[in-house]
């Protein structure tokens, strides 16, 4: 691999634009597999991993802090706040109460004495953002955390929060981690653009459709044992196993092919292809998806292959026209009253 290294948006710090997405990690990969994959991905170049307080209940932080011993100094960790952590009430969330307990839990876990990315899981909305941007700005004055971010923010969101920070003089967001693949474009809407104009660095995850882009799945066959499907992933089901998806997979085999690629190297790196995105998170559950994803980086993708996936997939939109996308939950939807 030629590791490519990116500023995070107008941040100073160079990341590598693969990201090494620990999720698996200290769940369906056991600890040990999961500490030779970091090691075999840092070997590599990779200097840029992410991690969440939740992720199979604390264990990938757990995981990430063992396997980083020795190592941290040369690697970019980012983790997120926000998701259950318990059953009170406020054992999630994006509080002053809860991010200040949250961190210090990772802290812990990670077995470090700062967090270099420290990002909001999710936008909330009974929580104003004043709240959360002075909460993370006073770790990053006590030297908690370097740089903070937010995942699945929208555009208003992200615009929204950058001018608070502007107004009260606060840390701002460097970076945002939206869900982004050949099959699901909604950010380049909105989000991208707003990034693009405000120097906002781009963390992309579930780069390959939560496995969907590499090709292993069908319309009407039985989901391959072990897989992401078989185990039975909320997310995948609700979102990505769906037959316009498939299609468009069947469809990436002969453009990969014709660029002597995976179909997973290609889809890696169309996401990267794109000048407003600084790193794709991938997300391998075994040392062979890893090895596979790694050579995603050091080439580039052809006009006309580019101009195929917009008629495969149109800029901005998804596949499944009108199907709800619970990743990004559409706010404005008319409830009845509570
Ligand atoms: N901020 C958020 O809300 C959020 C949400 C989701 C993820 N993330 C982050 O993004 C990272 C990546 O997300 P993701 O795991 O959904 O990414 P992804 O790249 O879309 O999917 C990764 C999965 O695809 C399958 N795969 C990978 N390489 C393969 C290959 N060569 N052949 C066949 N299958 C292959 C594996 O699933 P199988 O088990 O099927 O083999 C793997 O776990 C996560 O680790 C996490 O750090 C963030």
């Amino acid at each position: 691999m030629t590791t490519e290294y990116r500023h995070l948006g107008s941040a100073g710090v160079r990341v590598s634009s693969l990201c090494l997405g620990t999720m698996m990690f200290g769940g369906p990969t056991e600890e040990a597999e999961s500490i030779r994959i970091i090691h075999r991905a840092l070997d590599e170049g990779i200097n840029f991993l992410d991690t969440a307080n939740v992720y199979n209940g604390g264990a990938s932080e757990t995981v990430v802090g063992k396997a980083l011993k020795g190592r941290r100094e040369s690697v970019v960790l980012a983790t997120k706040v926000r998701g259950n952590t318990g059953d009170g009430p406020n054992d999630r969330g994006t509080s002053a109460y809860h991010i200040m307990m949250a961190v210090e839990n990772s802290l812990r876990r990670l077995d470090t004495d700062h967090i270099d990315l420290y990002l909001l899981h999710r936008h909330e909305p009974e929580t104003p953002i004043e709240e959360s941007l002075e909460a993370l700005d006073r770790l990053v004055q006590q030297g908690k955390v370097r740089y903070i971010g937010c995942s699945n923010f929208d555009g208003w969101q992200l615009c929204q929060a950058l001018w608070t920070s502007d107004r009260r003089n606060l840390a701002r967001f460097v970076a945002v981690q939206p869900l982004y693949n050949i099959v699901n474009r909604d950010i380049e809407m909105e989000l991208l653009p707003c990034c693009g104009e405000y120097g906002v660095g781009v963390m992309a995850y579930s780069p390959l459709a939560r496995g969907v882009l590499s090709g292993k799945y069908g319309t009407g066959e039985q989901f391959p044992e072990g897989s992401r499907a078989a185990r039975a992933d909320r997310r995948i089901l609700e979102t990505e196993v769906r037959a316009e998806s498939f299609e468009v997979a069947t469809r990436l085999k002969p453009i990969a092919d014709r660029h002597g690629r995976t179909m997973t190297q290609f889809a890696l790196n169309w996401v990267i292809s794109n000048a407003l995105v600084t790193a794709a998170i991938i997300g391998p559950r075994t040392m062979a998806q890893l090895e596979d994803n790694l050579g995603a980086v050091g080439w580039s993708i052809d006009d006309d292959a580019l101009d195929e996936i917009d008629q495969l997939v149109p800029p901005g939109e998804h596949t499944g026209k009108g199907f709800p996308d619970p990743s990004r939950p559409f706010t404005g939807r008319p409830r009845r009253p509570s």
